[in-house]
């Protein structure tokens, strides 16, 4: 693995249970996840194997009958001014601490862009709250102003007072190091116009009235874009799309995906998208992470895990996704059943549909190793 400086999420040995009538699911039993800054992870496996408990368990959002019970989540920032890697570790922090992470350097868009955090706020106002609520306004009130005036300067007819408006704005710049504190009422201006700019950000038709929507008056791509825009208002070190575009139909679910390839680039954002759909990956994601039953079973370079699968679960996975140019559909089914997380098999949990399972897979879970150079696999017999 890379220095440890470049990766900016870390998750080691994540458990997290739920406690139910019919017994404890053992979500989770040893994620392990590493995200180097700026690049888009995929994080794929069937269904309930414990993509969105990992995500909520990163951002602290499991809800009670679930509980996070032992794993280390390191978050690595790095400082604007001294340019030092600080790492946290988000599991140890208390709540105010979370609150500054949630949503302002950890974001999340969920699946539903139905499920808007507020249906009777408008679009503009819930944007403009995120930002109020995790920005120091200092710096958009004095964008916004420069902006102003450059747009002023920009009018055809050029404006009459030129020299007094280039002045002035020259003033304005020489303030960035250090601008005075505004007002609350600059402050809610300044975070609707940084609204508008979100949603340009991320190519919303008419964002000037868009803002003044309700959600329910958008399309579902519509909506999913403005939702990104809330998620990045704060521009976030990390973004995670827990099936965000598995709701729309596949035309505007490659718009939204080329969206975020153009993001990331834009604005540095690293990312982790969870999904179903391998295609996803191949097309948006340089790394991935194969998940089954609570467990990373392999983890490397995308372009790796399609060329060279070394578990036998991913290599299942791969097997049967359709070539290039044929219909894409969602993971292949692998012989055998998802097993039940109240009685999880022992040993490796893949053991009892696994072709290569032997006794020591029976008893003993493996280990997420390095087997190839920067090619992790958690299995006794890897396919080498
Ligand atoms: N509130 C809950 N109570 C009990 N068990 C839960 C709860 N939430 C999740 N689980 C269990 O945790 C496991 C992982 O669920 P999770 O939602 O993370 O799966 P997933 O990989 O995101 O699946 P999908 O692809 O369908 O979204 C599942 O076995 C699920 O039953
Ligand atoms: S550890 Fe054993 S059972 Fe598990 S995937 Fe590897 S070979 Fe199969
Ligand atoms: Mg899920």
């Amino acid at each position: 693995m890379a220095d440890t400086k470049d990766l900016v999420l870390e998750v080691h040995g994540l458990k997290t249970n739920f406690y139910t009538y019919e017994g404890v699911v053992k979500a989770l039993d040893g994620v392990e996840l590493f995200l180097r800054r700026g690049d888009t992870m995929g994080l794929v496996g069937e269904t309930g194997c414990g993509k969105s408990v990992t995500a909520r368990s990163i951002l602290r959002l499991v809800e009670p009958p679930g509980r996070v019970e032992e794993g280390e989540i390191l978050f690595r920032e790095i400082d604007p001014k001294t340019g030092e890697v600080n790492a946290v570790d988000i599991l140890q922090l208390d709540e105010d601490e979370m609150l500054h992470i949630r949503g302002g350097k950890i974001a999340i868009v969920f699946q539903d862009p139905s499920t808007f955090p507020n249906p009777v706020f408008r679009i503009g106002d819930q944007i403009a709250e995120v930002i109020l609520l995790h920005q120091d306004m200092k710096h958009d009130v004095l964008e916004m102003k420069i902006n102003k005036l450059e747009r002023i300067l920009n009018m055809n007819p050029p404006p009459v007072n030129v020299s007094e408006i280039v002045a002035h704005l020259e003033q304005l710049r020489s303030m960035r190091g250090n601008p005075p504190e505004p007002d609350e009422k600059a402050k809610k201006k300044a975070a609707k116009w940084r609204a508008i700019e979100m949603l340009k950000l991320v190519r919303m038709p008419s964002p000037e009235s868009v803002v003044n929507q309700y959600p329910h008056e958008l399309s579902g791509g519509m909506r999913q874009r403005a939702l990104i825009a809330m998620a990045l208002a704060c521009n976030p070190s990390i973004l995670i799309c827990d099936e965000a575009t598995t709701a729309l139909d596949v035309t505007v679910q490659a718009q939204v995906l080329n969206l975020l390839n153009q993001l990331k680039k834009e604005i540095g954002t690293s990312i982790i998208i969870i999904t179903h759909d391998m295609g996803v990956v191949a097309e948006t994601c340089n790394w991935v992470a194969v998940m089954y039953a609570g467990t990373t079973v392999e983890t490397c370079a995308t372009d790796e895990l399609f060329a060279n699968p070394l578990h036998p679960y991913t290599e299942g996975l791969l097997h049967a996704v359709p070539k290039l140019h044929e219909e894409r559909e969602r993971l292949p089914q692998i012989p055998g059943s998802v097993p039940n997380l109240i009685h999880p098999p022992s040993g490796c949990r893949f053991h009892p549909r696994c072709d290569f399972a032997t006794e020591i897979c029976k008893t003993e879970k493996p280990k997420l190793e390095e087997v190839q150079p920067d090619h992790w696999v958690a299995c006794h017999h890897p396919r080498i």
